[in-house]
């Protein structure tokens, strides 16, 4: 019997249940099941979105189950349709032995199956229930102020655009995890399987893959051989928290390890193969093959996350603070990062009974106080180069690419090497002066350097 056969066998038994034949759609998403495709790729073939096409695969389950008096799911669809036509006709085709065209498999008797083989295995998988979810190291959901625009962003890029490899990187402090774990609250029906694992205790990828690999295994029997093999076989979000402990310090930025360096082959695999999964990195740094994925236009996208812009207010009303004219002064001044302010506004009650125009008053340069551990953390990272270069920048000066160092000892390429690698640090700034790229760094990290340097 072929896939013909099994719809016609098919469309018989539903006509005779409801008066209807099943409609092209049905038949599309029964033979793309036939042939191990996932909803993406039937969605794909039959020009329809893959939220369309899963709703109606859903539909099309609960007609089949209520035809054959069994629970049909996509992962059981052809063994529960072969038991019921053994039972009608007393003489079984096996549906499950007979593939089309090269395909043929035999699902029962192979060792080492592709994910494929097992997209139409007997075991349940969590594709039409709810998602499996570990937050056991996300953050609590707190407080939170927006981020309208990059929420849509992001679900631009993982729900429509189908992204396989997201990173989001920026300051420490700057939002990055909350922004996610909000992101995943807004979503999380959209997926089978959601994981969140810091990588701050540096595991090897070996060890990640363990976890990842337990964690899928947990309803997904049998096992499958490869990671990319469960990312193709149903929908799974990963989010991979604080990447950055994995890359270099004093090197340029997003430089791996020694022992780290196959993640980026990892990451490259993730972007390049076709699977229905999406990869969230969450970095102060964004790592350099990302850069390169990008450049070559793989399904790779980057969220530089900057400070909260009319939101940070917000912050500021938690405290109490008075003086509200003056308040869109002081969150330019600490670039509207809701660390920084959360930190200066706990200083200014204790300091000025929260009057924030006293505050500004005083100095005349930025106060850091409770902030300065933060700043030098990022800045212990960076290279000799990327030292030399930055402080050359003076306050309220921007370098332009075209410029010489102002070190005679450092080449042009050196001078744009370090300027990349701080961009990709989030601590310089792209601005656009005329027709040249112009570079600036802000206003809290020129005071630290002439705090530090002095
Ligand atoms: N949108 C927001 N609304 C309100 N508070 C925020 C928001 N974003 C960040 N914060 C505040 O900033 C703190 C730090 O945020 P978060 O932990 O997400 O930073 P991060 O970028 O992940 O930092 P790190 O890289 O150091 O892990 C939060 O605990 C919260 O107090
Ligand atoms: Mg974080």
């Amino acid at each position: 019997m072929d896939i013909q056969e099994v719809l016609n066998w098919t469309d018989e038994q539903v006509f005779t249940k409801t008066g209807k034949h099943l409609d092209w759609l049905q038949k599309s998403i029964l033979q793309g099941i036939w042939q191990h495709q996932d909803y993406y790729e039937i969605a794909a073939n039959n020009e329809k979105s893959y939220d369309h096409v899963k709703k109606e695969a859903w539909k099309l389950w609960k007609l089949l189950s209520d035809v054959v008096g069994e629970d049909v799911k996509k992962s059981n669809v052809f063994s529960v349709l072969e038991q019921a036509e053994l039972s009608a006709t007393g003489n079984s085709t096996n549906f499950m032995q007979i593939g089309i065209g090269n395909n043929q498999v035999n699902i029962c008797s192979e060792q080492h199956r592709s994910p494929s083989d097992l997209s139409s295995s007997h075991s349940p998988t969590p594709q039409d229930s709810s998602p499996i979810i570990d937050l056991t190291d996300a953050p609590d959901l707190t407080e939170f102020y927006s981020r309208t625009s990059e929420l849509t962003t992001l679900k631009q890029w993982i729900l429509q655009d189908h992204t396989r490899l997201i990173t989001i990187y920026g300051l420490s402090g700057i939002g990055k995890s909350l922004l996610t774990r909000q992101l995943i609250e807004q979503i999380k029906t959209e997926f089978d399987y959601m994981m969140w694992r810091s990588l701050s205790d540096r595991p090897t990828l070996s060890s990640l893959k363990n976890q990842l690999q337990q964690f899928f295994a947990q309803s997904q029997q049998p096992s499958l051989p490869t990671i990319i093999d469960y990312l193709r076989h149903s929908r799974c979000l990963v989010i991979l928290d604080d990447l950055h402990n994995l890359f270099k310090s004093g090197e340029l930025a997003g430089e791996y390890l020694t022992d780290y360096k196959e993640y980026r082959t990892f990451f490259r695999q993730i972007a390049k193969n076709h699977h229905q999964s999406c990869v969230i990195l969450i970095s102060w740094e964004k790592p350099r093959e990302i850069a390169t994925l990008e450049a070559e236009k793989h399904s790779t996208r980057t969220l530089h996350l900057k400070g909260l812009s009319a939101d940070a207010e917000k912050i500021l009303r938690s405290h109490q603070l008075t003086d509200s004219d003056k308040w869109p002064e002081l969150i330019n001044l600490y670039q509207g990062h809701p660390t920084w302010l959360n930190i200066i506004a706990s200083t200014i009650v204790e300091l000025f009974d929260g009057s924030v125009s006293l505050f500004l008053s005083y100095s005349e340069d930025i106060f850091l106080g409770d902030l300065e551990p933060i700043l030098e953390s990022h800045l212990e990272r960076l290279s000799d180069l990327e030292q030399q270069v930055i402080s050359g920048f003076r306050k309220n000066q921007a370098i332009a690419l075209s410029q010489k160092p102002t070190n005679p000892e450092l080449s042009q390429s050196e001078l744009w090497s370090a300027i990349q690698s701080l961009v990709r640090r989030g601590l310089l700034e792209k601005i656009s002066e005329g027709e040249r790229g112009m570079f600036q760094l802000h206003p809290i990290w020129q005071q630290y350097l002439k705090f530090k340097l002095s």
